[in-house]
């Protein structure tokens, strides 16, 4: 595959999310700018057992970005600008089933949008800097989710004795308040399995560039609509994602050695963009 540019590059990314602001050791801090603006923060870019991954903090390293006013296209823009073309996107989410419980690692193969205003196409009619207009683009997205990646995730969890969710609904909602009770049953009436902030639009987002994206999910808390309590704070989901740093940090390090190469890649989302005319040029 062609790679563009000559400046610091990565194959993998990983977007960290709430109370995941380090994750490689050795690393070289870039600032990426993009058609889109700013990313949310500089990208890290650092080794793993021998593969070249950027680090990109979701809600900027002092957590100063809610949900909603993430730049979701310039965080997978630059991403892809770095030669970036599978990407593993952690999350916090609440669980809307007793047996989700805190702790658990759900790799979700299904996604519900339930956001409501954020920008989540890359092809909507407007001129890009370079004067390029995109074309009106409708892409499949039945399964959002990169097959390969998911295995990938699986096997990294079940290595480190770490038994994983294989498989479920990610219910993606606007925030930054947590669902009313009523909200959450219904969503676990729907048969949903989780529920989260921010896996909405950056999977959509990243098949639209032709990048593998893979979401595991940490349940940080029961949701509403499962317990009795008072209902979830934030200061319980920032905790409780900070207790299991620790463990998530290795699985998604072996999660990084088990992707395919680039060029090996041979998943949907690899071809999704194969005959299509955007219009625009993909960094
Ligand atoms: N992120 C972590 N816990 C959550 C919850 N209960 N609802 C929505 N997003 C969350």
């Amino acid at each position: 595959e062609h790679v563009r540019g000559t400046g610091p590059r990565a194959e993998i990314g990983v977007i960290g999310g709430s109370g995941f602001y380090s994750f490689l050791d050795d690393v070289t801090e870039i600032t990426v700018d993009t058609p889109y603006g700013e990313p949310s923060d500089s990208l890290f870019l650092g080794e793993i057992a021998g593969r070249s991954v950027a680090f990109l903090p979701r809600h900027g390293r002092k957590h100063h970005l809610p949900p909603h006013r993430i730049n979701y296209r310039a965080n997978l823009w630059a991403l892809r600008s770095l030669g970036v073309r599978q990407v593993l996107g952690p999350c916090a989410v609440g669980g809307l089933r007793e047996e989700y419980g805190p702790g658990t690692l759900l790799v979700p193969d299904q996604l519900v949008d339930r956001t409501k205003a954020r920008a989540q196409t890359f092809y909507d009619g407007e001129a890009l800097p370079d004067g390029s207009v995109p074309n009106v683009v409708h892409l499949t997205f039945a399964d959002p989710y990169c097959p390969v990646g998911r295995k990938a995730a699986v096997a990294a969890a079940r290595g480190r004795d770490w038994e994983p969710v294989d498989g479920g609904t990610l219910v993606v909602i606007e925030g930054p308040r947590f669902s009313t009770r009523a909200e959450s049953r219904w969503h676990a009436g729907q048969g949903w399995s989780v529920v989260g902030m921010t896996g909405h639009p950056e999977a959509v987002l990243a098949r639209e560039l032709g990048l593998c994206y893979t979401s595991m999910t940490l349940v940080t808390d029961l949701d509403a609509g499962a317990e009795t309590g008072e209902g979830v704070s934030h200061e319980e989901v920032l905790r409780v994602f900070a207790a299991n740093i620790g463990r998530l940090r290795p699985v998604l390090f072996d999660a990084v050695a088990g992707l395919p190469e680039t060029g090996a890649r041979n998943c949907l989302c690899s071809t999704a963009l194969n005959g299509l005319d955007t219009g625009i040029t993909l960094p």
